[in-house]
């Protein structure tokens, strides 16, 4: 239910974002004072999908702020397996390369699983390697997946209570959904997976005290999902025309009636989206640790 005059806390991914990326440049610095070469990161991106375009230019941007190499190598839409296969197999054997980033989606008649596996698990900074993914089943990670290691993150700088809530995930993708339960889980949450098969989600999601929404829904969740006080991250991002017939980006989540009744809340843009970038940027930095102690 509404309360007059209630408004949530933005949890501020923007803000923690960039303080993340100057701890980050601050540690690159102090290797290049060493004498050690920059970190390098290598994204694959293939196609002319217009949201991908802008997602890697903030990454190689995010890059250059911290002193990162950030290479893009741009294949055509209809580039093949074997293209792909071959600058991956390149990128794995050169020792200047730290991290590979394959921009998904990829195109239908690319196989995606296939081709993330193809990427050295010590260079697969988007930790979306199935031997990472198992590492992070086995309580031994070595390369989170960047947004519920950003989700995460968020979290815990706020410092919002996990151990004994609830949480609700909805949303069951292996890039999203499916690591982030395993995560909130580790913090001793209790935490019920949602899918587009779920019966009743308004009655599931408006029990937790935890809702992380990755669903590619524009503003589906209103208010008739939402717990009193519940903590509500927003990891949606669509692309919707507005009345003027301009673009604009907007989330999963209904910001002005959730907000009047969440404690806290993620803004899109500013939430999630900034802070899977500072993950992928940690990563490379990891990576790039790894690589020269190798
Ligand atoms: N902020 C960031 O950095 C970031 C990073 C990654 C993704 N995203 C965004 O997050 C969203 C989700 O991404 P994704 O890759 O996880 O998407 P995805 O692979 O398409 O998965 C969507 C999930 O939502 C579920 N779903 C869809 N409609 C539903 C409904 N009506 N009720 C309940 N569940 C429903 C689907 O259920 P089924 O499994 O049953 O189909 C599926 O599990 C997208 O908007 C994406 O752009 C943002």
């Amino acid at each position: 239910m509404f309360i007059d005059n209630h408004l949530a806390t933005i949890l501020d991914g923007q803000k923690l974002s960039l303080l993340v990326q100057e701890e980050l440049k601050a540690k690159i610095n102090e290797k290049i004072a060493l004498n050690y070469r920059k970190p390098s990161l290598d994204v694959i991106l293939v196609g002319d999908n217009p949201a991908s375009q802008i997602y890697v230019r903030n990454k190689i941007k995010a890059c250059l702020n911290c002193q990162i190499n950030g290479n893009v190598h741009n294949f055509a839409k209809d580039a093949s397996f074997f293209d792909i296969k071959a600058k991956i197999i390149e990128l794995n054997e050169n020792p200047q390369c730290d991290g590979i980033l394959i921009q998904l989606p990829l195109p239908k008649h690319l196989p995606s699983q296939e081709i993330l596996s193809l990427v050295n698990p010590d260079k697969d900074v988007d930790g979306l390697h199935p031997y990472n993914l198992g590492l992070l089943l086995n309580d031994n990670p070595n390369l989170y997946p960047c947004t519920p290691y950003g989700i995460m993150t968020l979290l815990n700088h706020y410092n919002i209570e996990l151990e004994g809530k609830l949480a609700c995930v909805i949303g069951r993708s292996n890039l999203v959904g499916k690591p982030i339960s395993i995560l909130l889980s580790k913090q001793n949450a209790t935490v019920t997976l949602c899918h587009s098969k779920t019966p009743d989600l308004a009655k599931i999601a408006r029990s937790a005290d935890i809702l992380i929404v990755a669903m590619g829904r524009s503003n589906f969740i209103n208010h008739e999902f939402i717990k009193n006080g519940a903590c509500v991250i927003d990891v949606g991002i669509n692309y919707i025309e507005d009345n003027s017939g301009k673009n604009k980006i907007t989330g999963d989540v209904l910001f002005s009636e959730v907000s009047k009744i969440a404690d806290f809340i993620t803004p899109v843009p500013g939430g999630v989206g900034p802070m899977t970038v500072s993950m992928l940027l940690k990563n490379t930095f990891k990576a790039y640790e790894k690589n020269l102690s190798s």
